[in-house]
């Protein structure tokens, strides 16, 4: 199985959507029960090869670096009083052999700058990008499913999945261009657009927060404009990058939520509890008592 051995994750966004708490804590270190949405995409990285996690953070997230790094008196502590449990859970295994490097975004000039920034820790190979405020839940994991379109042709290839008319405008949607999805969903696109009215959305098929590239994308951002908010928009560096390669598509088989936003950090919150007998149990208790 072809591994992605690199992995990029911005995370220095101001998270303003979840003001107040973002004031001193990042979003993405916000917890679905007990583990910050973070961990769940280093997992998922780690699922398909990573090797090598690489943050793009910001000087006022010192708390992403620090959940990292080892907290020797905590370990100590956790081993004379037999938590062994727990002690995994502080040090999970998986974690053991990757190297976790931090590179600081100085301003948020956008998740294209962002990506670029990654442009010499991630060298010559294929890498992927993973937005730790979408959280998935699937087996095979969603960066997987398209790690193993990608190795079919090593065409840079990005998550999506189908949204309803009302929403579509929240989002980067793909023009398929005529182009017909294959037996395993997957599709070559001809553009793409971010945020469309509705009334223009050249589908129903978004981008979901994973993508597999190749270095060719730096290439592209490093042409793209900032917006009139003054962000450099990875959706317009994929609209560059369909003229010099092939870029697909997959709608991935599993769950999704928008943990950037509110609602869908709430559903993720109730659907992972009630993936968990005790958990289940215990909010059908909550809300029949209040029914
Ligand atoms: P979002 O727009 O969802 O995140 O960016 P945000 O800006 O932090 O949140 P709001 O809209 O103010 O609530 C998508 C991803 O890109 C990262 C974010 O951290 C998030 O993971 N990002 C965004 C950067 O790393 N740098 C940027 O300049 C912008």
């Amino acid at each position: 199985m072809m591994k992605i051995k690199k992995a990029v994750l911005p995370v220095a966004g101001f998270g303003t959507r979840f003001l107040p708490a973002t004031k001193a804590i990042p979003k993405e270190m916000l917890t679905i029960i007990d583990k910050p949405l973070i961990e769940y995409a280093v997992e998922e990285a780690i699922s398909a090869g990573a090797e090598e996690i690489i943050f793009i953070t910001s000087y006022t997230k010192p708390a992403i670096k620090n959940y990292f790094s080892r907290v020797p008196e905590l370990e100590k502590q956790l081993k004379s009083t037999g938590k062994i449990e727990l002690l995994e859970k502080i040090q999970p295994k998986i974690f053991e052999n990757v190297k976790f490097t931090y590179i600081n975004q100085k301003e948020q000039k956008g998740l294209g700058h962002a990506i670029l920034l990654a442009e010499e820790a991630v060298g010559s190979d294929a890498f992927s990008v993973l937005l730790p405020d979408d959280l998935f839940i699937s087996t095979p994991s969603c960066l997987e499913q398209i790690r193993d379109s990608y190795s079919q042709n090593l065409q840079p290839t990005i998550a999506v999945n189908r949204i309803d008319k009302n929403n579509i405008h929240k989002y980067g949607v793909v023009d398929l261009g005529g182009n017909q999805l294959n037996k395993t969903n997957t599709a070559v696109i001809s553009n793409i657009i971010e945020k469309p009215h509705a009334s223009v959305a050249p589908s129903d098929i978004a981008v979901a927060g994973r993508y597999i590239f190749n270095p060719t994308i730096f290439e592209c951002i490093k042409k793209v404009e900032a917006d009139n908010s003054g962000e450099i928009q990875i959706t317009d560096a994929i609209k560059l990058l369909t003229k010099i390669e092939n870029v697909q598509v997959k709608i991935f088989d599993g769950e999704k939520y928008d943990c950037g936003s509110k609602d869908g950090y709430l559903e993720a919150t109730i659907a992972v509890a009630m993936k968990d007998p005790y958990y289940s149990n215990k909010i059908k208790k909550i809300i029949t008592g209040k029914l």
